[in-house]
Protein backbone atom coordinates (compact mmCIF):
# COMPACT_ATOMS: atom_id res chain seq x y z
CA UNK A 1 0.00 0.00 0.00
CA UNK A 2 1.13 3.43 -0.90
CA UNK A 3 1.53 5.92 1.75
CA UNK A 4 2.31 9.52 2.70
CA UNK A 5 4.60 10.71 4.95
CA UNK A 6 2.80 13.13 7.84
CA UNK A 7 4.96 16.10 9.29
CA UNK A 8 5.95 14.13 12.50
CA UNK A 9 7.32 11.08 9.92
CA UNK A 10 4.91 8.55 10.99
CA UNK A 11 3.34 7.39 7.81
CA UNK A 12 -0.36 7.13 6.93
CA UNK A 13 -1.77 4.59 4.06
CA UNK A 14 -2.98 7.07 0.96
CA UNK A 15 -6.16 4.55 0.82
CA UNK A 16 -8.67 3.99 3.52
CA UNK A 17 -12.34 3.10 4.45
CA UNK A 18 -14.81 5.63 5.98
CA UNK A 19 -17.82 3.94 8.06
CA UNK A 20 -20.26 7.71 8.03
CA UNK A 21 -23.59 7.04 7.45
CA UNK A 22 -22.76 3.18 8.56
CA UNK A 23 -25.48 3.80 11.27
CA UNK A 24 -26.38 0.08 11.92
CA UNK A 25 -23.52 -2.00 14.43
CA UNK A 26 -24.33 -5.09 12.36
CA UNK A 27 -23.54 -3.38 9.05
CA UNK A 28 -20.53 -1.62 10.03
CA UNK A 29 -19.02 -4.36 11.63
CA UNK A 30 -18.87 -6.39 8.34
CA UNK A 31 -18.03 -3.31 6.45
CA UNK A 32 -15.42 -3.15 7.90
CA UNK A 33 -14.34 -6.38 8.21
CA UNK A 34 -14.49 -7.11 4.71
CA UNK A 35 -12.36 -3.98 4.41
CA UNK A 36 -9.33 -5.41 6.39
CA UNK A 37 -9.75 -8.63 4.59
CA UNK A 38 -9.52 -6.63 1.50
CA UNK A 39 -6.31 -4.94 1.92
CA UNK A 40 -7.24 -1.96 3.47
CA UNK A 41 -5.28 -1.06 6.46
CA UNK A 42 -6.77 2.60 7.57
CA UNK A 43 -10.20 2.84 8.59
CA UNK A 44 -12.21 6.65 9.49
CA UNK A 45 -14.41 6.70 12.07
CA UNK A 46 -15.85 9.35 14.19
CA UNK A 47 -17.57 10.09 17.43
CA UNK A 48 -20.16 11.38 15.42
CA UNK A 49 -21.06 8.34 13.35
CA UNK A 50 -22.06 6.56 16.50
CA UNK A 51 -20.00 3.53 15.22
CA UNK A 52 -16.70 3.02 17.51
CA UNK A 53 -17.51 0.06 18.93
CA UNK A 54 -18.59 -1.79 15.85
CA UNK A 55 -14.85 -0.47 13.99
CA UNK A 56 -13.45 -1.79 16.86
CA UNK A 57 -15.05 -4.80 16.96
CA UNK A 58 -13.96 -5.38 12.99
CA UNK A 59 -10.67 -4.69 14.15
CA UNK A 60 -10.52 -7.56 16.49
CA UNK A 61 -12.61 -10.07 14.73
CA UNK A 62 -10.01 -9.46 11.78
CA UNK A 63 -6.96 -10.75 13.38
CA UNK A 64 -5.04 -8.26 12.07
CA UNK A 65 -2.30 -7.08 14.15
CA UNK A 66 -2.97 -3.40 15.88
CA UNK A 67 0.44 -1.88 14.67
CA UNK A 68 -0.65 -2.87 10.74
CA UNK A 69 -3.94 -0.65 11.29
CA UNK A 70 -4.34 3.20 10.96
CA UNK A 71 -7.10 4.18 13.26
CA UNK A 72 -8.65 7.72 12.57
CA UNK A 73 -11.57 9.00 14.96
CA UNK A 74 -12.88 12.60 15.38
CA UNK A 75 -13.90 14.86 17.87
CA UNK A 76 -17.68 16.07 18.33
CA UNK A 77 -17.99 20.23 18.41
CA UNK A 78 -20.08 19.14 21.99
CA UNK A 79 -16.72 17.81 23.55
CA UNK A 80 -14.30 20.76 22.62
CA UNK A 81 -12.30 22.54 25.37
CA UNK A 82 -9.72 20.83 27.30
CA UNK A 83 -11.43 19.15 30.01
CA UNK A 84 -14.31 17.83 27.42
CA UNK A 85 -11.47 16.84 25.03
CA UNK A 86 -9.61 14.49 27.38
CA UNK A 87 -13.01 12.83 28.57
CA UNK A 88 -14.14 12.53 24.56
CA UNK A 89 -10.19 10.79 23.90
CA UNK A 90 -10.76 8.37 26.95
CA UNK A 91 -14.46 7.11 25.50
CA UNK A 92 -13.63 7.08 22.22
CA UNK A 93 -10.78 4.76 22.87
CA UNK A 94 -12.73 2.33 25.31
CA UNK A 95 -15.25 2.33 22.48
CA UNK A 96 -12.77 0.86 19.85
CA UNK A 97 -11.06 -1.06 22.12
CA UNK A 98 -7.20 0.54 21.40
CA UNK A 99 -5.19 1.56 23.69
CA UNK A 100 -3.67 4.41 21.27
CA UNK A 101 -4.85 5.85 18.54
CA UNK A 102 -3.37 6.86 15.06
CA UNK A 103 -5.20 9.85 14.46
CA UNK A 104 -7.31 12.10 16.28
CA UNK A 105 -9.28 14.79 14.22
CA UNK A 106 -11.22 17.72 15.64
CA UNK A 107 -13.94 17.56 13.71
CA UNK A 108 -15.60 20.76 12.75
CA UNK A 109 -13.88 24.01 13.01
CA UNK A 110 -16.50 25.12 15.48
CA UNK A 111 -16.52 25.34 19.34
CA UNK A 112 -13.11 25.67 21.67
CA UNK A 113 -10.62 24.40 19.70
CA UNK A 114 -8.11 25.96 21.29
CA UNK A 115 -8.98 24.28 24.24
CA UNK A 116 -9.17 20.67 22.29
CA UNK A 117 -6.09 21.68 20.06
CA UNK A 118 -4.04 22.08 23.82
CA UNK A 119 -5.76 18.37 24.90
CA UNK A 120 -4.76 16.90 21.64
CA UNK A 121 -1.10 18.19 22.17
CA UNK A 122 -0.55 16.95 25.64
CA UNK A 123 -2.17 13.28 24.56
CA UNK A 124 0.03 13.49 21.27
CA UNK A 125 2.66 14.07 23.70
CA UNK A 126 2.26 11.35 25.80
CA UNK A 127 2.45 8.57 23.35
CA UNK A 128 -1.90 8.10 23.17
CA UNK A 129 -2.30 9.50 19.69
CA UNK A 130 0.68 9.01 16.83
CA UNK A 131 -1.07 12.11 15.48
CA UNK A 132 -3.48 14.77 15.26
CA UNK A 133 -5.20 16.88 12.56
CA UNK A 134 -8.43 18.90 12.05
CA UNK A 135 -11.28 18.45 9.50
CA UNK A 136 -13.32 21.18 7.63
CA UNK A 137 -10.75 23.78 8.55
CA UNK A 138 -10.52 26.56 5.73
CA UNK A 139 -7.40 27.70 5.03
CA UNK A 140 -8.20 30.97 7.65
CA UNK A 141 -8.87 28.82 10.57
CA UNK A 142 -6.08 26.50 9.66
CA UNK A 143 -3.62 28.98 9.50
CA UNK A 144 -4.55 30.58 13.04
CA UNK A 145 -4.36 27.52 14.53
CA UNK A 146 -1.10 26.96 13.57
CA UNK A 147 0.29 29.80 14.55
CA UNK A 148 -1.28 29.95 17.77
CA UNK A 149 -0.37 26.72 18.89
CA UNK A 150 3.13 24.03 18.71
CA UNK A 151 2.29 21.04 17.05
CA UNK A 152 0.96 21.69 13.06
CA UNK A 153 -2.11 19.77 12.49
CA UNK A 154 -0.38 16.67 10.33
CA UNK A 155 -4.13 16.35 8.42
CA UNK A 156 -6.74 18.35 7.34
CA UNK A 157 -10.31 16.52 5.81
CA UNK A 158 -11.65 18.19 3.70
CA UNK A 159 -14.53 18.21 1.05
CA UNK A 160 -12.62 16.67 -2.16
CA UNK A 161 -13.76 15.12 -5.37
CA UNK A 162 -13.62 16.11 -9.12
CA UNK A 163 -16.51 18.67 -8.97
CA UNK A 164 -14.64 20.35 -4.96
CA UNK A 165 -10.97 19.65 -6.68
CA UNK A 166 -9.38 22.20 -3.37
CA UNK A 167 -6.48 22.51 -5.93
CA UNK A 168 -5.18 26.00 -4.35
CA UNK A 169 -6.32 24.88 -0.73
CA UNK A 170 -3.95 21.85 -1.15
CA UNK A 171 -0.96 24.02 -1.90
CA UNK A 172 -1.41 26.21 0.98
CA UNK A 173 -2.13 23.05 3.19
CA UNK A 174 1.27 21.52 1.95
CA UNK A 175 3.02 25.30 2.10
CA UNK A 176 2.45 24.66 5.85
CA UNK A 177 3.18 20.95 6.08
CA UNK A 178 -0.62 19.89 6.35
CA UNK A 179 -1.55 17.01 4.42
CA UNK A 180 -4.59 17.14 2.60
CA UNK A 181 -7.55 13.62 2.87
CA UNK A 182 -10.40 13.85 0.86
CA UNK A 183 -13.95 13.33 2.34
CA UNK A 184 -17.19 12.69 0.24
CA UNK A 185 -14.68 11.44 -2.36
CA UNK A 186 -17.93 10.48 -5.07
CA UNK A 187 -19.53 13.63 -3.71
CA UNK A 188 -21.82 10.86 -2.08
CA UNK A 189 -22.84 10.33 -5.61
CA UNK A 190 -24.82 13.84 -5.71
CA UNK A 191 -25.11 15.90 -9.10
CA UNK A 192 -24.28 11.82 -10.99
CA UNK A 193 -21.56 11.42 -10.47
CA UNK A 194 -21.02 8.01 -11.38
CA UNK A 195 -22.33 8.19 -14.62
CA UNK A 196 -20.55 11.71 -15.84
CA UNK A 197 -19.75 11.65 -18.75
CA UNK A 198 -16.46 12.82 -18.88
CA UNK A 199 -15.31 10.05 -15.88
CA UNK A 200 -17.29 7.10 -17.45
CA UNK A 201 -15.14 7.97 -21.10
CA UNK A 202 -11.66 7.84 -18.89
CA UNK A 203 -13.20 4.84 -16.96
CA UNK A 204 -13.92 3.10 -20.32
CA UNK A 205 -10.63 3.99 -21.58
CA UNK A 206 -8.75 2.17 -18.95
CA UNK A 207 -11.04 -0.91 -18.29
CA UNK A 208 -12.03 0.83 -14.77
CA UNK A 209 -15.13 2.31 -12.77
CA UNK A 210 -15.48 6.00 -12.46
CA UNK A 211 -15.14 5.16 -8.81
CA UNK A 212 -11.56 3.70 -9.81
CA UNK A 213 -10.69 6.67 -11.78
CA UNK A 214 -11.29 9.30 -9.36
CA UNK A 215 -9.81 6.93 -6.38
CA UNK A 216 -7.14 7.29 -8.46
CA UNK A 217 -6.87 11.14 -9.63
CA UNK A 218 -7.08 11.69 -5.92
CA UNK A 219 -4.10 9.48 -5.02
CA UNK A 220 -1.66 10.59 -8.19
CA UNK A 221 -2.65 14.11 -6.71
CA UNK A 222 -1.23 12.72 -3.16
CA UNK A 223 -4.78 13.23 -1.80
CA UNK A 224 -5.22 10.29 1.15
CA UNK A 225 -8.62 8.96 0.23
CA UNK A 226 -11.34 7.28 2.49
CA UNK A 227 -14.32 5.46 0.17
CA UNK A 228 -17.47 4.10 1.73
CA UNK A 229 -19.32 1.45 1.02
CA UNK A 230 -21.39 -1.74 2.75
CA UNK A 231 -21.36 -3.24 -0.50
CA UNK A 232 -17.99 -6.23 -0.41
CA UNK A 233 -17.94 -5.90 -4.37
CA UNK A 234 -17.24 -2.27 -4.17
CA UNK A 235 -15.49 -2.39 -1.46
CA UNK A 236 -12.59 -4.29 -3.44
CA UNK A 237 -13.29 -2.28 -6.77
CA UNK A 238 -12.28 0.79 -4.40
CA UNK A 239 -9.03 -0.75 -3.25
CA UNK A 240 -7.61 -1.80 -6.63
CA UNK A 241 -6.92 1.59 -8.05
CA UNK A 242 -3.19 1.07 -8.48
CA UNK A 243 -2.76 -1.09 -11.48
CA UNK A 244 -3.52 1.53 -13.60
CA UNK A 245 -2.27 5.50 -14.30
CA UNK A 246 -4.06 8.76 -15.66
CA UNK A 247 -2.61 10.53 -18.33
CA UNK A 248 -2.06 14.61 -18.80
CA UNK A 249 -4.94 14.44 -21.10
CA UNK A 250 -7.22 12.66 -18.27
CA UNK A 251 -6.14 15.07 -15.74
CA UNK A 252 -7.32 17.75 -17.89
CA UNK A 253 -10.47 16.25 -19.02
CA UNK A 254 -11.11 15.79 -14.77
CA UNK A 255 -9.78 19.25 -14.11
CA UNK A 256 -12.64 21.21 -16.11
CA UNK A 257 -15.14 19.43 -13.85
CA UNK A 258 -13.88 21.82 -10.78
CA UNK A 259 -16.55 24.03 -9.89
CA UNK A 260 -14.75 25.23 -6.80
CA UNK A 261 -17.97 24.75 -4.68
CA UNK A 262 -19.21 22.48 -2.30
CA UNK A 263 -22.37 20.46 -3.25
CA UNK A 264 -23.12 20.08 0.36
CA UNK A 265 -22.89 23.13 2.11
CA UNK A 266 -20.55 25.98 3.23
CA UNK A 267 -18.86 25.87 6.60
CA UNK A 268 -18.81 29.64 6.66
CA UNK A 269 -22.83 29.91 6.32
CA UNK A 270 -23.97 30.92 10.23
CA UNK A 271 -27.17 28.58 9.82
CA UNK A 272 -24.80 25.65 9.03
CA UNK A 273 -22.57 26.77 11.82
CA UNK A 274 -25.39 26.89 14.65
CA UNK A 275 -27.08 23.75 13.11
CA UNK A 276 -23.73 21.66 13.43
CA UNK A 277 -22.75 23.19 16.70
CA UNK A 278 -26.36 22.44 18.14
CA UNK A 279 -25.95 18.56 17.20
CA UNK A 280 -25.54 16.58 19.94
CA UNK A 281 -24.69 13.13 20.06
CA UNK A 282 -24.74 12.19 24.24
CA UNK A 283 -26.57 13.80 26.82
N1 LIG B 1 -14.87 15.04 8.16
C1 LIG B 1 -16.10 15.15 7.68
O1 LIG B 1 -16.81 16.12 7.96
C2 LIG B 1 -16.61 14.08 6.79
C3 LIG B 1 -17.80 14.27 6.07
C4 LIG B 1 -18.24 13.24 5.24
C5 LIG B 1 -17.49 12.07 5.13
N2 LIG B 1 -16.35 11.90 5.85
C6 LIG B 1 -15.51 10.67 5.76
O2 LIG B 1 -15.26 10.39 4.39
C7 LIG B 1 -15.75 9.10 4.06
C8 LIG B 1 -16.21 9.04 2.62
O3 LIG B 1 -17.22 10.00 2.35
P1 LIG B 1 -18.77 9.62 2.27
O4 LIG B 1 -19.02 8.32 2.92
O5 LIG B 1 -19.53 10.79 2.77
O6 LIG B 1 -19.09 9.54 0.73
P2 LIG B 1 -18.40 8.87 -0.56
O7 LIG B 1 -17.34 7.92 -0.18
O8 LIG B 1 -18.11 9.99 -1.51
O9 LIG B 1 -19.63 8.10 -1.21
C9 LIG B 1 -20.22 7.00 -0.62
C10 LIG B 1 -21.41 6.61 -1.52
O10 LIG B 1 -20.92 6.08 -2.76
C11 LIG B 1 -21.41 4.76 -2.95
N3 LIG B 1 -20.30 3.97 -3.53
C12 LIG B 1 -19.15 3.61 -2.93
N4 LIG B 1 -18.34 2.95 -3.77
C13 LIG B 1 -19.00 2.89 -4.95
C14 LIG B 1 -18.69 2.33 -6.20
N5 LIG B 1 -17.53 1.71 -6.43
N6 LIG B 1 -19.60 2.44 -7.21
C15 LIG B 1 -20.80 3.07 -6.99
N7 LIG B 1 -21.15 3.61 -5.80
C16 LIG B 1 -20.26 3.54 -4.80
C17 LIG B 1 -21.82 4.26 -1.58
O11 LIG B 1 -22.93 3.38 -1.64
P3 LIG B 1 -22.89 1.90 -0.95
O12 LIG B 1 -22.43 2.06 0.46
O13 LIG B 1 -24.30 1.45 -1.09
O14 LIG B 1 -21.92 1.11 -1.80
C18 LIG B 1 -22.26 5.56 -0.88
O15 LIG B 1 -23.60 5.87 -1.22
C19 LIG B 1 -16.87 8.89 5.09
O16 LIG B 1 -17.30 7.54 5.20
C20 LIG B 1 -16.22 9.43 6.32
O17 LIG B 1 -15.31 8.51 6.87
C21 LIG B 1 -15.91 12.89 6.69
Amino acid sequence: MQKVTLNNGVEMPILGFGVYQIRDAADCEQSVYDALVAGYRSIDTAAAYMNEEAVGRAILRSGVPREEIFVTTKLWVQDTGYENTKKAFAASLEKLQLDYLDLYLIHQPFGDVYGSWRAMEELYREGKIRAIGVSNFQPDRLIDLIVHNEVVPAVNQIETHPFHQQIENQQFMETHGVQIESWGPFAEGRNNMFTNEALAGIAAKHGKSVAQVILRWLTQRNVVVIPKSVRKERIVENFNIFDFELDAEDLAAIGALDTRESVFFSHRDPEVVKQIGSLKIHG
